[in-house]
């Protein structure tokens, strides 16, 4: 009797999943079963500083750390601490726009403890000092939809042509765009301040959790280069996932005329100070000058001249970058790949499509094949762990 109950409620509530539609963000209403791998979630605040003000001690600086556990243990001997890139945050990591499984789960799958962080500033992340880390827009729809999610309809460089892995449009009005665009928050224009709170409280992470392989997005990149930097021992691997730190210059919109590219990052890849040999304590003893044909489908870059100046530190640590075959940046990635090498650096460059991979933008973890992407990243894990 009780079980002929039950059989028949189970029923009855399968009928009603299945009519569900648990797309998007129609997933948050309660009958919508989640696709995150089952784990456990804990959070810290881990680093920062009190900060006497008139009306009492703030404290400044510390970075969010969210830990996922794997519900069926840990297998994999490092974790893994994931760095969102700009404008997003770390939920970046978690369900998809379209509600798939996100790229966190599928670590998770695989058996890896992971970390998730905000950036000191961003979501979570504390930005209790305001003067410093000065705020502006993080990505408008437009942005979005020709660099990231639509960059087919502006044809801003030819293989924008094969981008065919957004889930949807990829345009404002389309809920699976509506739902992405909704994840961008503001982020900091002062990436100098930013950089210094990551760099104090990253390895102080790393020191509480040991060795791991830090994997980064976009701007993101910016952060597992400093950590290789100052404490590479605690940094089993680097990993990228389309880095922006592109060597001394930013390629904003059409990268196609001069006007989209503007000086940045006077250490290289960085606004602050990493080592070299010969050592140099002014980022402007560092010569430089723009090489290689330029054109829509393969950028030039700046590489060192002169006295070529080696990142000793980072060095320690291996380098890899993977890149989508309908991003923009498969027109410009080269110039971080070729820009370590001469510093001493050994990398690695995936690009997705010499592994099968194709139809990817910027944002290829969230695309409909991410799953074929989080392979490749737990495959290189395995081969240099
Ligand atoms: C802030 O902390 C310092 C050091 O503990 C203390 O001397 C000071 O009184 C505190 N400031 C306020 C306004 O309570
Ligand atoms: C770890 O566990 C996952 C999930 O059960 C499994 O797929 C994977 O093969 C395991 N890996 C190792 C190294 O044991
Ligand atoms: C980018 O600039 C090139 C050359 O000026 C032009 O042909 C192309 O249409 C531009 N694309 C966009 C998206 O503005
Ligand atoms: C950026 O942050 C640094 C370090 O805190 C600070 O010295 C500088 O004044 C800030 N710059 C701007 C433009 O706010
Ligand atoms: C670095 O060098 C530049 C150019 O010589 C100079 O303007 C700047 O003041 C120097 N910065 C520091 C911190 O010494």
């Amino acid at each position: 009797m009780i079980s002929s109950t039950l059989f028949n409620l189970a029923s009855i509530a399968s009928v009603a999943f299945a009519a569900a539609d648990c797309t998007g963000i129609n997933a948050v209403a309660p009958q919508c079963v989640s696709q995150e791998a089952l784990h456990y979630r804990d959070f810290f605040y881990i680093g920062g500083r009190y900060v006497a003000g008139a009306a009492g001690n703030l404290t400044y600086d510390q970075l969010y750390v969210e830990k996922l556990t794997p519900a069926a243990g840990v297998n994999q001997s490092k974790p893994v601490v994931l760095f969102h890139g700009g404008g997003t945050s770390g939920v970046t990591w978690l369900n998809t726009p379209d509600n798939r499984k996100g790229f966190a789960s599928h670590l998770l799958d695989y058996g890896y403890q992971v970390y998730i962080v905000d950036q000191t500033s961003v979501g979570r992340g504390s930005a209790e000092n305001l003067n410093d880390y000065v705020m502006r827009i993080g990505s408008t729809a437009e942005i979005t939809e020709k660099g990231f999610t639509a960059p087919e309809l502006t044809n801003a460089y030819p293989q924008s042509q094969q981008h065919t892995q957004w889930p949807g449009s990829g345009v404002k009005g389309d809920p699976v765009f509506d739902a992405f665009e909704s994840t961008f928050i503001p982020l900091t224009s002062n990436l100098t301040v930013q950089e210094l709170s990551m760099r104090s409280s990253g390895c102080q992470l790393l020191s509480l959790i040991g060795p791991s392989f830090l994997i980064s997005h976009s701007i993101g990149a910016l952060h597992p280069l400093l950590l290789s930097n100052d404490c590479p021992s605690l940094v089993a691997g680097n990993i990228n996932l389309e880095p922006g730190n592109i060597p001394f210059q930013s390629y904003v919109g059409n990268t196609t005329s001069s006007v989209g590219r503007t000086s940045a990052r006077p250490w290289g890849m960085t606004n602050t100070h990493v080592t070299y040999e010969p050592a140099i304590s002014n980022s402007s003893e560092l010569t430089y000058e723009l090489v290689g044909d330029d054109t829509p489908a393969k950028r030039s870059c700046y590489m060192q001249t002169g006295t070529i100046h080696k990142l000793t530190e980072i060095a320690k640590v291996k380098y890899v970058a993977l890149t989508g075959s309908a991003s923009p940046h498969i027109t410009y990635e080269h110039c971080v790949i070729d820009f370590l090498e001469q510093a001493g650096v050994a990398t690695e460059w995936i690009k997705l499509a010499d592994k099968g991979i194709t139809g990817n933008g910027h944002f290829g973890y969230l695309e409909k094949n991410s799953p074929q992407i989080a392979g490749v990243v737990h495959e290189w894990v395995q081969s240099n762990c």
